[in-house]
């Protein structure tokens, strides 16, 4: 659709508003599905769980849906003791999110004046940009080194302008992890300074590798550490939208004054509550994921495409040239991946872990895609 905008937006808008980037989200299936009037699209792209939501969390909906005339409590006590349980934390340390997205708006918010800086990855998870520039703040993007974080040259990128640092590990889109040795050089060779380091662990549950760091080890140490989780993955409510945010009290409640006041809604807040109690779920879901990304794996590799070693649920590949007409061929199929333009990887598509019959729908398409 092509919008009309009115003469004088560009006197009144700040010019930081009118240049953000729109976010880029996963093609929904209905959309596709009408595009090419087919049934049975399957969607891989925005790194769901598969295998849905906890049976558990259903029941909870079910139950508490008669009460949506009543407002939620604000600050969601029963999910955050519940969450402070399990991390053996006092809830005050707990910030809650309408997903984890807000929790990154949020801290923005607070810790961003025009001018200042974040520092992040050039490919990573587009919403770090998106916020800082939303307040005024300047991006500062550091390119990977063999589809890692470049640490040094993060720690080297802090001026007296830094008030954030964002690493995501996992990394959206290469999957790539950091080891606890890499991450502890990291925190020695930051420089001291007025700045927040936000860890995103949205997909940290997946992780194998026994040498990841877990962010909440760093909670109250030498740098102000925001840890971002949440349920959107594996706890399979990426559409309730809840996260959370794990650090010290002070800035939970420095966060919290810019937060909206019911911004995790009633029946989110229940169903969240219940999946953190469902490990069944949990397992489960780390099963079906594990299986999915041996079977993926071995199939990218077999086909000839340059796989990035992922330690989540998905997969990024990547082609010789440009990946969009693979990326459109698997439209024509019924698959909806996600090509990586937009995270700055031309050449590359992200797949996320289906189940088993997905997966196998998804190689047999790229199969007769790439042979043309
Ligand atoms: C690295 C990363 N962080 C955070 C999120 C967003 O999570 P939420 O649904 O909690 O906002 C995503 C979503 O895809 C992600 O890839």
């Amino acid at each position: 659709m092509n919008h009309t905008t009115p003469s004088w937006l560009e006197s009144v808008i700040p010019n930081h508003i009118l240049s953000i980037p729109t976010y880029v989200p996963g093609k929904p299936i209905a959309e596709l599905e009408r595009q090419l009037g087919i049934r049975g699209a399957v969607k891989m792209a925005s790194n769901e769980n598969p295998i849905g939501p906890s049976p558990a969390a259903l029941r909870a909906l079910e139950q508490h849906l008669p009460e949506a005339n009543v407002y939620p409590e604000s600050s969601a006590p029963e999910l955050r003791e519940a969450l402070a349980l399990v991390y053996g934390l006092s809830p005050d340390s707990i910030i809650l999110g309408n997903g984890s997205d807000e929790i990154m708006q949020m801290s923005a918010h607070v810790f961003i004046r025009p001018g200042d800086e974040a520092i992040m990855g050039s490919n990573t998870f587009s919403m770090y940009r998106i916020v800082v520039e939303a307040f005024g703040g300047k991006a500062v993007r550091v390119p990977l080194k063999n589809y890692k974080f470049d640490l040094k040259a993060m720690a080297s990128a802090v001026s007296d302008r830094t008030r954030l640092i964002f690493l995501a590990v996992p990394n959206s889109p290469t999957g790539t992890i950091v080891s606890r040795l890499e991450f502890e050089t990291f925190l020695n060779d930051l420089p001291d300074g007025n700045f927040l380091l936000v860890l995103d662990e949205a997909y940290r549950e997946y992780v194998q590798d026994t040498d990841c760091p877990m962010g909440i080890d760093y909670v109250g140490r030498r740098l102000p550490v925001l840890v971002l989780r949440t349920f959107s993955k594996i706890y399979g409510l990426a559409g309730l939208r809840v996260g959370y945010g794990l650090a010290e009290p002070w800035l939970i409640e420095l966060i919290n004054r810019v937060r909206p006041p019911f911004n995790i809604n009633s029946l989110a807040q229940k169903a969240a509550v219940a999946a953190l109690g469902d490990m069944g779920h949990v397992e489960r879901s780390l099963q079906v994921t594990r299986q999915g990304m041996r079977y993926l794996q071995e199939e990218l590799v077999e086909l000839g495409l340059h796989v990035i070693p992922s330690q989540a649920n998905f997969i990024a590949f990547c082609l010789e040239n440009d990946a969009r007409p693979v990326y459109e061929g698997l439209l024509k199929e019924g698959i909806i991946v996600r090509h990586l333009g937009s995270f700055g990887m031309d050449n590359c598509i992200r797949v996320t872990v289906g189940t088993d019959q997905e997966n196998r729908k998804f190689v047999a398409a790229l199969r007769k895609v790439l042979k043309g």
